[in-house]
Order: C-alpha cells, then sequence, then structure tokens
C-alpha cells in the first residue's frame, strides 16, 4: 500500500528537500550566530527558496503516473497492452503490432461463444491525447488483419481523427452525424479502407454532441451498427473534459471499453476519476501507451520470431 503512494522518485525528491533546508539553515545559524548579516539572511531565504521548491516538486511528482504499473494500481483494472510511440522506429513498430494483437486477444469473444459473436468497443481516456485514435486504428487493423471484418466509428465528435489515422485524409462529409441527425442508413455512409475494414467518419460536427449522442436516435445507430454482425470499434472523445462518451456509454450497456493512459498527460487523480465515470469496471480493459522500459528479452524474443 506504502509502495504506491510512495515512489522512489518522491523519496529521492523528499531527501533533497530535505538537504536543501539542511544547507540553508546551516549557512543561515553559522552567520547568524557571529553576527547578523546580510548573508546568513541570503543563506537562510536560499534554504528556503530551495526546500519549497522541493517540496512543491515533490507534491507534484507523487501525483504524476510512472508506468503501466503505476497505472494499473491506481485505475485497479487489467492492463493488456502497452502501446509504443507511433512508428518511433522498427522496434517500436514491432512491439506496437504485438501490443495491438494483445489488445485484440483480450478482447475477443472467448472460445466456445456462440458462432459469429462480435465484438464491439468504445476506446477512451481520461484526458485528451493520451493516445485514443490511435489505439482504435491500431485495435481495428488488428482484428481485421485477424480475418474478422470490422467498422470503425469515428464517433469522437469534437476532434475526428480516426480517418486520418486509418490513412483517409478526406472523408466524406456525411457520416455518424447524418445517420444519428437525418436518419441516413449506416450502410450508405461507410467507406472502404482496406479489405475487410470500413470506416464510419463523423460527418459534420455538431454544436451540441452529449445531446446528440445521448438521444434515442444515437441507440438507433448504434443497434444498426450492431444488426452488422461485424465488430465494431468506436474511437471516443476523452472522459472528464466532456459528457460525450458518458452519454454515449448509457446506450451501449455490452460493449467492452478499451481505457487508454498514457503517463505524463493524465495523472492519477485523472485516472481514477476516469475509472469511477465508466459504468462497469468488468467490461472494461487498461493499454498503457507512451514509452516504457520494456525487458530487452522481449525485443529479442520477437526479433527470434520473426526470423523463424
Ligand atoms: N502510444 C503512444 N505513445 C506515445 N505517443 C503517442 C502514442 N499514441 C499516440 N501518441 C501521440 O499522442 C498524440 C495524440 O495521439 P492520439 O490522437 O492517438 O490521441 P487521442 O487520445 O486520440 O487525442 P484526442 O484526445 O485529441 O482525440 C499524437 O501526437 C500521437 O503521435
Ligand atoms: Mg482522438
Amino acid at each position: 500500500m506504502l509502495a504506491g503512494v510512495v515512489t522512489r522518485r518522491t523519496l529521492t525528491l523528499a531527501l533533497l528537500v530535505l538537504a536543501a533546508v539542511l544547507v540553508g539553515a546551516a549557512v543561515g545559524l553559522l552567520s547568524v550566530t557571529d553576527r547578523p548579516s546580510w548573508a546568513g539572511l541570503l543563506g537562510g531565504l536560499v534554504g528556503l527558496l530551495l526546500g519549497g521548491g522541493g517540496v512543491a516538486l515533490a507534491l507534484r511528482s507523487s501525483k504524476a503516473l510512472t508506468d503501466g504499473a503505476d497505472a494499473q494500481r491506481v485505475a485497479g483494472l487489467p492492463l493488456v497492452a502497452h502501446v509504443p510511440p507511433p512508428a518511433a522506429g522498427e522496434d517500436d513498430r514491432r512491439r506496437a503490432d504485438e501490443a495491438f494483437r494483445m489488445l485484440r486477444a483480450a478482447l475477443v469473444p472467448a472460445p466456445g461463444a456462440p458462432a459469429g459473436t462480435h465484438l464491439s468497443v468504445v476506446v477512451t481516456s481520461a484526458a485528451p491525447g493520451e493516445g485514443k485514435t490511435t489505439v482504435a486504428a491500431g485495435l481495428s487493423r488488428a482484428l481485421s488483419r485477424a480475418g474478422r471484418p470490422v467498422v470503425a466509428v469515428e464517433a469522437d465528435l469534437r476532434r475526428p481523427a480516426l480517418a486520418a489515422a486509418l490513412g483517409v485524409p478526406s472523408p466524406p462529409a456525411r457520416g455518424l452525424t447524418a445517420a444519428i441527425v437525418g436518419g441516413v442508413p449506416v450502410a450508405e455512409l461507410l467507406v472502404e479502407v482496406s479489405p475487410g475494414l470500413r470506416l464510419l467518419p463523423a460527418g459534420e460536427l455538431p454544436p451540441n454532441a452529449p445531446e446528440l449522442l445521448g438521444s434515442a436516435d444515437a441507440a438507433r445507430v448504434l443497434a444498426e451498427l450492431d444488426a452488422l454482425g461485424v465488430d465494431v470499434v468506436l474511437d471516443t472523445a476523452p472522459l472528464l473534459p466532456v459528457a460525450d462518451t458518458r452519454e454515449l456509454l448509457v446506450h451501449a450497456p455490452t460493449h467492452r471499453v478499451v481505457l487508454v493512459a498514457r503517463p505524463g498527460v493524465a495523472d492519477r487523480g485523472e485516472l481514477r476519476s476516469a475509472v469511477d465515470l465508466l459504468p462497469g469496471s468488468e467490461r472494461t480493459i487498461l493499454a498503457v501507451s507512451g514509452r516504457s522500459p520494456a525487458p530487452r528479452s522481449y525485443d529479442r524474443y520477437l526479433r527470434e520470431g520473426e526470423r523463424a
């Protein structure tokens, strides 16, 4: 328990703070014991400033997510994949492919599920910029590579970016919002990305995204997607700044949820709040994004696997 609160970094900073305060106080005392002097006062002041700065730094650091294990502990969810930064190099590409396969393996219906059981997944995060769209695109591709037909849905009506992430830089102007507001059949709005992988773009962005996503018409569109009988991956808005994804989740009681957390972007409190906002933790899994200190043996294993 204590280990969860006091990290090694916090401990180091606390020791630094203590050292700074002691040095400052010692300098101050040495000068003052003889007779009050500017040097003494200055020494004391520097010590206080260093100490105060250190305390602030230590407090900040104790709120920050440090790594995947930390995120898993804070969220209390199974951590199924660690997604490295996009296309930073050959090793990262290989690790990213494996991460999306891990995610797929954690989500696809268990053996024994009725034939034709398809998957519906909502990808979200606590804060903006944690890697949701990258994960939604990677998971959609991984499902399609496994021979599972997929519809990837650009359901983030604030910053839609899934089309671009899937290599569709100029998606049609009509999309999800036309299906919700205008009753256009989903099948007429789908864009083929690659064999077996189709995209439902966001379409025209509305001024009232939460109301739209929480409407009975949105529920009708989700049912229509479900009736396609294929895997559906929804890329959504972050949970904390806007209500959109919570509204959408009301109509998606059986959807699995992938919560993406990126240490350095969201802090512990934000991750905890996001988990509290999600309806049921039993259908939620955690994916951590960002650079991770992956054991070298993993890379060796992946390389040897490629040669085989
Ligand atoms: N696994 C990752 N590791 C490190 N950086 C990443 C990772 N995935 C994405 N990024 C970077 O983070 C930024 C945001 O990525 P992305 O668009 O996938 O996040 P998002 O959560 O969908 O953002 P938004 O909240 O704006 O929709 C991009 O610059 C992207 O290159
Ligand atoms: Mg996004």
